[in-house]
């Protein structure tokens, strides 16, 4: 891995000699000794973290040159960490350069583990600031208005989406549950010519099998018990609109061929009707399964698949879109914190991970979810892993060894045990499979009270 680079700012070269052996292994160290070179360094460089001694040329006694420096410095980058280093008893100056923007300051002598430490946080700091930085950017771009994400996986699917908009061609959305199959239909139909027209849709796993050719295709008067009235079906109320099939792998066989006979020629015929009826509508179903599999099992028409599945848009799971995962939750918090009307700002670094390393069965629905409640639930400023219910069991054990984290388990045991019993040792030993002895032995050993 590249080493970050940091800039040197000291006249003295014997300091600054000393300075570069002992932080050579861990940073690439840029040596300046004085304001213009300094300057000239950290422009073509850019180094996040600056070191600058106050005293510097012309008048290596005074200040004026290192302030100039330091302006110099956060005007070309004010995300640069200044750390100032002053002479002895010289705390007013390094005040000065606080209230200045520098970001930290050290005294000389310099004590180099000290400032490595120093260093160390600036750099963290540094990064933290430009990856908030950089999120807030990318929550500016909103292509599709609620459809939010910048990875290269749903710039293809916006791609797609932009191309296939204009045309009439029917369109095929495959992805898992919760993946934006809808809002991308919904897409197409707002990007479209039809954009003026209905936007119908329909799931064709909810309505029971003997309601839905009915609800898809209308039926005459007196066409089957209970038919009183003639009624149109959505494949007429979607006209000069978009009909959008969900969960169409559950679509019965017989209305796949009435699907399949609409594609091929425009026309549908009500239940009962005798008459055809022309109606201009496009077709965009959606499948969380594959239908592939669906059509070797028969349960399918490979004649209406390819029909249907000329243009195929196919919406990743959430987990593989990795950049997206915190620009969305980021942007979900802020929606949900706006309408709860609650103060939280922010998720905290374990929660950031949690997020990061979640495999999201559920994709964008369940991200919704978790962070609606979490939201609602959150105690501070700030979501944790327990307010998305995504609290490892591990994170209590984080930083541990082995023998401090199999002693933090005993204890949780013992105690829970101990619970139970309302303190009864002997219950709480048989339950742990100890012996009593062994059990107060244990006690005592992990510093723990009867009570
Ligand atoms: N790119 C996105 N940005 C923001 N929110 C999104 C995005 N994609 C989907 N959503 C939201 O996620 C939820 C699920 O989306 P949608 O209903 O379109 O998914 P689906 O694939 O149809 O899910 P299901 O298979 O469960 O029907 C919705 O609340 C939707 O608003
Ligand atoms: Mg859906």
């Amino acid at each position: 891995m590249e080493k970050p680079k940091l800039l040197v700012v000291e006249d003295n070269s014997s300091i600054a000699t000393q300075m570069k052996w002992a932080l050579a292994q861990d940073y690439e160290v840029l040596l300046a000794e004085n304001r213009p070179s300094a300057l000239e360094l950290f422009k073509k460089e850019r180094p996040p973290v600056v070191t600058l001694d106050l005293g510097l040329p012309p008048q290596s006694g005074g200040v004026e040159e290192g302030f100039l420096a330091l302006s110099g410095i956060k005007e070309n980058d004010p995300s640069a960490k200044v750390i100032v280093i002053t002479g002895q008893d010289q705390r007013e100056n390094a005040l000065e350069a606080i209230a200045r923007g520098a970001y930290d300051f050290f005294s000389k002598p310099i004590q180099i583990e000290e400032l490595k430490i120093v260093l160390h946080r600036a750099y963290y700091l540094f990064e933290l600031e430009r990856e908030h930085r950089e999120l807030q950017e990318r929550l500016k771009i909103k292509p599709f208005e609620e459809m939010i994400g910048t990875s290269p996986q749903i710039q293809a699917v916006f791609n797609s989406i932009r191309k296939m908009a204009t045309s009439d061609a029917p369109v095929l959305i495959a992805g898992e549950s919760g993946t934006g199959k809808e809002l991308t239909a919904r897409a197409i139909h707002r990007l479209s010519n039809r954009k003026d027209g209905p936007f119908i849709a329909i799931n064709c796993s909810a309505i029971p099998e003997t309601l839905l050719e009915s609800e898809l295709f209308g039926h005459e008067k007196g066409a089957f018990t209970g038919a009183h009235i003639q009624r149109k079906g959505r494949f007429e109320t979607a006209h000069e609109g978009t009909l959008f099939l969900d969960e169409i792998g559950d679509l019965p066989g017989h209305l796949q061929v009435k699907l399949l006979r609409f594609l091929q020629e425009q026309k549908i015929e009500r239940i009962g009707g005798r008459e055809e009826i022309s109606v201009d509508v496009r077709i965009i179903a959606a499948s969380n399964r594959d239908l592939k599999e669906a059509m070797k099992d028969g349960r399918f028409r490979e004649d209406l698949y390819y029909r249907i599945g000329v243009v195929v848009v196919l919406l990743p799971p959430l987990r593989e879109r990795e950049g997206d995962i915190l620009v969305l939750a980021t942007a979900l918090l802020q929606r949900y914190s706006l309408e709860n009307k609650r103060n939280v700002i922010g998720f905290t670094p374990q929660a950031i991970r949690a997020i990061k390393t979640y495999h999201w069965p559920g994709n964008i629905r369940e991200i919704e979810n978790r962070i609606k409640r979490a939201v609602i639930m959150a105690e501070g400023s700030k979501i944790t892993p327990h307010d998305l219910e995504l609290a490892s069991p591990f994170e209590k054990y984080e930083g541990k060894g082995l023998k401090e984290a199999r002693e933090e388990l005993e204890r949780d045991f013992i105690q829970k045990a101990l619970l139970k019993h309302k303190g009864n040792v002997s219950k709480a030993a048989e339950e742990l499979g100890v012996s009593r002895p062994s059990l107060y032995e244990m006690m005592e050993k992990l510093g723990m009270k009867k009570e």
